[in-house]
């Protein structure tokens, strides 16, 4: 079973994939849970790089290879292996991101970026990708109050530095790629409280998972 998290900053992914982990586990399944960018070794020291805001002098095509290079090394070392132990793998963003950010966001063409996105997964596509869709302001907000809590600092929120018509663009994008690819998206309205959104996930992870098997 393979599951991935989508939607702009502050939509709450990292909560309901937490919640979704205990979920899956008190149905007896081994989960593993990851994110991209920064799954892998590799990874993390990707991910320092793409979201440093030091680096804002990446062109948006090395941007992107270095998210594909994440993806593939992700893929094979962690991804792959945990499916083939039969585990429940739950990934906090993954291809569909770069398709968004990178096409509806950067201006790179979407069909290009789903093909190299089919050399990166070299075939380990998720079966349910969940949506959380939330409007741009709120979600702007909630990833602020995240990162003040965090004490993050500014260095690491290269896209939350990003103007706001950028994030709207993020947004629409992604509920045009989820139309696109009805069979594998389903769109949650995440704002309500984390409890609220989890319903439906939950529903939508019977739905595909456990009803249709029965
Ligand atoms: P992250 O901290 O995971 O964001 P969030 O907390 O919102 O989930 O940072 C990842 C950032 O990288 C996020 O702004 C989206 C961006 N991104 C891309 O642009 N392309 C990609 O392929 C991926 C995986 C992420």
């Amino acid at each position: 079973m393979f599951i991935t998290f989508e939607g702009i900053e502050g939509t709450g992914k990292s909560t309901q994939c937490k919640l979704l982990k205990e979920y899956l586990e008190s149905r007896g399944m081994e989960v593993l849970l990851t994110c991209e960018p920064g799954g892998s070794r590799i990874g993390a020291e990707l991910r320092k790089m793409l979201l440093s805001t030091d680096n804002r002098d990446l062109t948006s095509l090395t941007e992107l290879f270095l998210y594909l290079a994440d993806r593939a090394q992700h893929i094979s070392e962690i991804v792959r292996p945990a499916l083939e132990e039969g585990k429940a793998v739950i990934c906090d963003r993954f291809a569909d991101s770069t398709v968004v950010y990178q096409g509806y966001g950067r201006g790179l063409d979407t069909k290009m970026l789903h093909h190299l996105n089919e050399v990166a997964v070299d075939g380990t596509w998720p079966e349910l990708t969940l949506l959380l869709d939330l409007d741009v302001e709120t979600g702007l907000k909630r990833a602020m109050t995240r990162n003040i809590q965090k004490g993050m600092t500014q260095k690491e929120g290269r896209f939350e530095a990003e103007h706001v018509s950028f994030h709207n663009r993020i947004r629409e994008g992604y509920l045009t790629w989820a139309a696109v690819n009805q069979k594998r998206f389903k769109v949650a309205d995440a704002s309500g409280t984390p409890e609220q959104v989890f319903e439906q996930i939950k529903h939508f992870i019977e739905q595909r998972f456990f009803e249709e098997n029965k």
